[in-house]
């Protein structure tokens, strides 16, 4: 019943077969990794580039995965011509309506949607952005009435990094989702992104997800990769393997884990050599699409189950 999934960008996916085919057959889910994000969804005013999004939606239609999509509203990635200093009204009314159309151009197509990401900071408050300093703290619970409005039958997450441990990020969380579940806002999961480092196993994964599925929402790996401090090595390469299988068993333990989605599955596509400097190799096939130790590391732990 654990969707297993990975995230794809989905430019070049006709033509490049040998990624296709992989992302097709391996995976039963496939996360949105850019397509779905505002900036690239509606580049000018009311105008939608629509292409990129229905092309993996369709693509995901056809292999018999489930659509997960990421992400509705977020500090990053927004389209130029949302300007700070509109009103609030004029703000909150441009993030209702892109909320409103994004989900229901995919009623019933998308089986969950990040509807926010990322609004922790480390120390646990609500990250400083545009729709806190305007909007105040309700902005969150209001998109995900929104999307719920738009989708009712769509699962709405909550998704965030730095929180799969034990850290004060993820009590803050809890303690958010805790509170809005009471206020009867529509939260039905939480996503732990998981972007981790083949020498820092998390510590407590899967007391941590217990937690917060005793709250009685879902949990999902939502962006998993392990980094790898470069030059790679065969010992590296296996302290990654160790890294994912433990993650993998943290939510197969845990009955409200209702995901585990790779952040994309081969090395050639990663965001990780751009963002973080000296690291690399961080997903399960290489660049040549030849399956890692953590690959297989994966299937095994698969086939106890
Ligand atoms: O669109 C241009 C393209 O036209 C150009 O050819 C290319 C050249 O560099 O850049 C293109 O866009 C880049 C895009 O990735 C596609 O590769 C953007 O500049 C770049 O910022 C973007 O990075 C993405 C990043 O989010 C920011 O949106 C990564 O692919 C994506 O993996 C990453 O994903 C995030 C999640 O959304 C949220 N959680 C963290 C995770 C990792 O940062």
């Amino acid at each position: 019943g654990v969707r297993i999934g990975s995230a794809a960008d989905g430019r070049g996916l006709s033509l490049d077969p040998a990624y296709s085919s992989l992302l097709g057959t391996e995976f039963n889910a496939m996360t949105t990794e850019n397509a779905m994000k505002w900036r690239n969804l509606e580049p000018l005013p009311g105008v939608y580039a629509w292409p990129g999004a229905d092309q993996l939606v369709e693509f995901a239609e056809r292999h018999g995965q489930e659509v997960y999509g990421h992400t509705l509203v977020w500090h990053s990635d927004m389209p130029k011509w949302v300007s700070p200093e509109w009103p609030a009204e004029r703000i909150r009314t441009e993030l209702r309506d892109h909320v409103t159309e994004v989900v229901s151009r995919y009623r019933g197509r998308v089986w969950a949607w990040d509807v926010v990401n990322e609004v922790l900071d480390e120390d646990g408050s609500l990250r400083e952005t545009l729709w806190l300093r305007k909007l105040g703290p309700g902005y969150i619970a209001d998109a995900f009435r929104w999307a719920h409005a738009a989708d009712p039958g769509a699962r709405l997450f909550i998704n965030d990094y730095g929180i799969e441990g034990r850290t004060r990020k993820a009590d803050a969380l809890l303690a958010l989702v805790r509170d809005l579940r009471r206020d009867g806002v529509p939260v039905d999961g939480v996503g732990f992104q998981s972007h981790l480092a083949w020498d820092e196993p998390p510590r407590e994964l899967t007391r941590n997800l217990r937690r917060f599925a005793d709250v009685g929402v879902s949990v999902a790996i939502t962006e998993l990769d392990v980094r790898v401090e470069l030059p790679v090595t065969p010992e590296k390469l296996k302290r990654q393997a160790a890294v994912y299988r433990q993650v993998l068993k943290s939510c197969l333990a845990v009955p409200g884990c209702v995901s585990f989605t790779v952040w994309g599955f081969t090395d050639s596509r990663s965001w990780i050599p751009g963002y973080h400097r000296g690291y690399g190799a961080a997903c399960l096939f290489d660049a040549d699409l030849t399956p890692k130790p953590a690959y297989l590391a994966l299937v095994d732990e698969l086939s106890r189950h």
